[in-house]
């Protein structure tokens, strides 16, 4: 199970290759967007979720992985997170124009690093990252469960993984939620970026995604030793985090 973005083949490559497209065509005013269709709370999520470990960025020996990182922002605050500790902190995409991006907003020696791959192949040996985090990223992979196994693997053992993606909010604020997300936000969305579809791609990316209780099974599933969700704002995003057994 993964993304299937409309008018893609059944196939990984097909819905990997949509995907990729996808963040090209709206790279030059992704940013833009984010913060306007949020109303500037992915910036609280994004600081919210590197608060959460500070007790790995704080290490100066640590190696980071930002997958899906695009234009840096999730990147960007685990580096200020980290602030004089200065860990190794790599963001990776596999869409070059959204790396572009995120070269142009770099400033500072403890920049991160950033490198064009796939987050289903990654080019890292075993072992490498203590710490693997994705923001609004993991949602698009063509293949959840062989992306699981992919941070998996790069995790050196008690490393722990961070996901953070929209969720589901539930009762009368998620009724609201549901009719701004569905209804006004791709009408935004394609109206500022000048591009149909993406925008249209958001609200059915989440409803497709599973369910917290199942993403927990499917982390336990692959071999993560724990697995927990914390809701953020409603449940409109939230925080999946995992560790690797010794
Ligand atoms: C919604 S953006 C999130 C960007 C950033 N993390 C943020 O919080 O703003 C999703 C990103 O995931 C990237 N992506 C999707 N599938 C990928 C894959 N298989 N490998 C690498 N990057 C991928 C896209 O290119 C895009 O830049």
């Amino acid at each position: 199970m993964g993304a299937a973005p409309a008018g893609a083949a059944g196939d990984r490559a097909s819905a990997a290759r949509a995907v990729r497209d996808m963040f090209t065509s709206i790279a030059p005013r992704y940013d833009l967007l984010n913060h306007v269709l949020s109303f500037n709370v992915d910036r609280v999520w994004w600081r919210r979720t590197a608060r959460t470990f500070q007790h790995i960025l704080t290490r100066s020996d640590a190696r980071i992985l930002d997958l899906c990182c695009g234009t840096g922002d999730m990147a960007f605050a685990l580096q200020r997170e980290a602030g004089k500790s200065s860990p190794q902190i790599v963001g990776a995409d596999f869409a070059h124009a959204m790396l572009q991006r995120a070269a142009v907003k770099s400033a500072g020696e403890a920049a991160p690093c950033w490198i064009e791959a796939d987050a289903l192949c990654l080019p890292f040996p075993p072992g490498h990252f203590d710490l693997v985090t994705s923001a609004f990223g993991f949602r698009n992979l063509a293949d959840y469960d062989a992306g699981l196994r992919e941070i998996l693997r790069v995790l050196r053992p008690c490393g722990e993984v961070g996901i953070l993606d929209f969720g589901e909010p539930q009762g009368a604020m998620g009724a609201i939620y549901r009719i701004y997300f569905r209804n006004v936000l791709p009408r935004v969305g394609t109206l500022i970026s000048g591009v149909r579809g993406p925008y249209a791609y958001l609200p059915a990316s989440v409803e497709r995604f599973p369910s917290p209780q199942e993403m927990l099974a499917r982390m336990m599933r692959t071999g993560f030793a724990e697995a927990a969700w914390t809701p953020y704002t409603f449940r409109i995003a939230g925080l999946y985090r995992g560790k690797k057994a010794a």
